[in-house]
């Protein structure tokens, strides 16, 4: 049991890293202790604004200064493994952003030091905590979807001007050819598949499919990736998973697209720009009928969802961006696994990557890799 506040430090803390200070400061276990970024200027105000202590410029320092027990990894995806990688050699908590590494060979290396590390891991997949997607979760926990065989994801954010502005993702996330950026899509949907723990359901081979290039970035150049890539996903179950990533086509956004399917029931998330979603459990409706998805939450939404403080109704992305922290502060004060840990966060980092094998090789099916096969 901890006796003093859990010590935190952010890196990227002038950019995403930011958005996690109110979650955690809202959390009496913690004390936001360090702040790192490579913009010393941005770095500087932030500090200030927020009264921060200590700063740095390289995460090496951070992680190496004695001066925190936890760190938040906000930075560009490229660097989330190395970044968590060398906190958890020293036994540094890690919550990183989504996605957990951006090559099979990361993965592996990130996986190791996990295992060997005292430390706890998590990744920090926001969109399995918003209200819907924890209530879909909650009632094909219950089984009321009966068995579960077919899910959906899809998101669907132009990214084009963004692109220029943070360029790591003209290469990590356009400049690659394949699912690159799945997890808010995969998380959510993989939970609700493996709601029922005596069932844990996985990725085990994906094939993804392009639409082609229709678009070219301001330098006059075609983005690898096609503006649409579908994955589809074959889980242990025999179950089927569809996801859509698309960050390059003009129309309005859609990131929160779901949809599952049951041996007992259905369900279409919102269109994201308003429109219901709606649910049909045959346990309330002999006759397949659409309800709102909204009519079900006094009975079945999980009390940390029902009278939310106010930190998680303001908190970005539906509330998820505050959730994930005080689950990763409570894994740490247990001493037990984080909801995302390390086995979970390959399951929804993996297919992706692998995507770019099955696009490389004419759309064919590629084998996902067990994580908990690697020691
Ligand atoms: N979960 C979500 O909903 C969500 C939303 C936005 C972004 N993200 C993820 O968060 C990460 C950051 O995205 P962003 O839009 O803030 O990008 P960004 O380019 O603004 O980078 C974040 C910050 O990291 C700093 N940085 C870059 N390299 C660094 C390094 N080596 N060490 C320390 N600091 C470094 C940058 O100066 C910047 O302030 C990405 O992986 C992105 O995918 C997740």
């Amino acid at each position: 049991m901890m006796t003093r506040p859990i010590r935190f430090g952010i890196i990227g803390a002038a950019g995403r890293g930011n958005s996690f200070v109110r979650a955690l400061r809202a959390n009496p276990a913690t004390e936001l202790r360090a702040l790192c970024d490579v913009r010393a200027e941005q770095l500087a105000v932030s500090a200030s604004e927020l009264d921060v202590e200590h700063t740095f410029t390289e995460a090496e320092a951070l992680i190496q200064s004695g001066t925190v027990d936890a760190i938040v990894v906000g930075t560009p995806m490229q660097f989330h493994a190395p970044q968590a990688i060398l906190a958890l050699e020293q036994n540094i908590h890690v919550l990183s952003e989504v996605t957990a590494a951006v090559s099979v060979e990361e993965s592996r290396d990130l996986v190791r030091a996990a295992r060997r590390s005292s430390a706890t891991y998590m990744m920090a997949e926001n969109y399995t905590y918003t209200k819907s997607n924890v209530l879909v979760c909650e009632l094909a926990r219950r089984g009321l979807f009966g068995e579960t065989y077919y899910g959906e994801g899809g998101y669907i954010h132009e990214l084009k001007q963004h692109n220029e502005t943070t360029p790591w993702r003209r290469h990590w996330q356009t400049g690659v050819n394949g699912c690159t950026y799945p997890t808010h899509s995969l998380g959510p949907v993989l939970q609700w598949f493996n709601a029922d723990r005596r069932r844990p359901d996985r990725v085990v081979a994906v094939c993804a499919i392009g639409s082609g290039h229709h678009y070219l970035d301001p330098r006059g150049d075609r983005y690898e990736m096609e503006d649409s890539v579908t994955m589809m996903c074959r889980l242990t179950s025999g179950g089927l998973v569809h996801i859509r990533v698309d960050m390059l086509s003009d129309r309005p956004h859609n990131m929160v697209h779901y949809a599952l399917q049951g041996t007992d029931g259905a369900y279409e998330s919102t269109d994201g720009n308003g429109a219901a979603a709606k649910i049909w459990l045959r346990a309330r409706h002999a006759t397949p009928t659409w309800e709102p998805l909204a009519a079900l939450e006094e009975e079945f939404l999980p009390d940390f969802w029902k009278n939310p403080p106010q930190e998680a109704v303001n908190a970005g992305h539906g509330g998820g961006d505050y959730w994930e922290v005080q689950d990763f502060v409570q894994a740490i004060l247990e001493q037990g696994e984080a909801p995302i840990g390390i086995d979970l966060a390959m399951d929804m980092t993996l297919p992706g990557l692998l995507s770019q094998q099955s696009l490389a090789a004419g759309s064919s099916w590629v084998a996902v890799p067990d994580p908990r096969n690697w020691t």
